[in-house]
């Protein structure tokens, strides 16, 4: 009686076991819907790219609160600066999970420990990476509309490239005022002033 019973049920449980094991997996995504594997790994190298931009931007920022050089207000304005490519890093991470892709991480670029950056350097080293990563970015999105992936290409243009050209702006101006001043003396410490200030007006009264 009881080999006839295992012998009915045996199969049943096999396939109850297997149903759930196909349910369960965590490999494939479910919901991967034309989603090209070049985008996709151009996506995973944008993410590296602004990590590497986070990095560089972080140590200019170290540059400037050092008590040597005593700028608190380019220090910071960039750690702002990379702030920002971190939130850019997120965004990209979430765009791939969203289009059920996997970001796939590579080695970010240790920045030069040697450099005594000045605001003028800094800010026109600021202006060379952010018109590279623009670059990266038309690259990307004509990757993008080559496969004719339109979510990625309207994503690109409205949540990067607005930004990338305001940003290009607002450091053109920034440089054009430090050249104006003059990189060290009093008319840098009176912008570097007017920098700070603008960063402690943003603290709440309980920080
Ligand atoms: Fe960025």
């Amino acid at each position: 009686m009881l080999v006839v019973t295992e012998a009915i049920f045996q199969p049943l449980v096999h396939s109850i076991r297997k149903s759930f094991s196909s349910l369960c997996k965590t490999g494939g995504s479910h919901i991967r819907f034309k989603f090209p594997q070049e985008v996709e790994e151009g996506i995973s190298r944008q993410i590296t790219a602004e990590l590497d931009a986070a990095y560089a931007y972080f140590s200019m920022a170290s540059v400037f609160g050092r008590d040597s050089v005593a700028l608190p207000g380019f220090h910071e304005l960039f750690k702002e600066f990379s702030n920002e490519e971190l939130q850019h890093a997120n965004h990209w991470i979430d765009y791939i999970n969203l289009r059920g892709g996997n970001a796939k991480f590579q080695s970010i670029k240790a920045p030069p420990d040697n450099v005594d950056w000045t605001p003028l350097c800094a800010v026109a080293k600021a202006i060379d990476m952010e018109t590279k990563m623009t670059q990266e970015l038309l690259k990307l999105r004509e990757l993008a509309e080559k496969h004719n992936d339109v979510h990625a290409v309207k994503f690109i243009e409205d949540d990067y490239l607005v930004e990338q050209y305001d940003g290009l702006k607002k450091l053109g101006d920034l440089k054009s005022q430090i050249e104006r001043v003059g990189d060290d003396g009093v008319g840098i410490y009176i912008m570097d002033h007017n920098i700070l200030r603008k960063y402690e007006k943003k603290k709440t009264p309980c920080d």
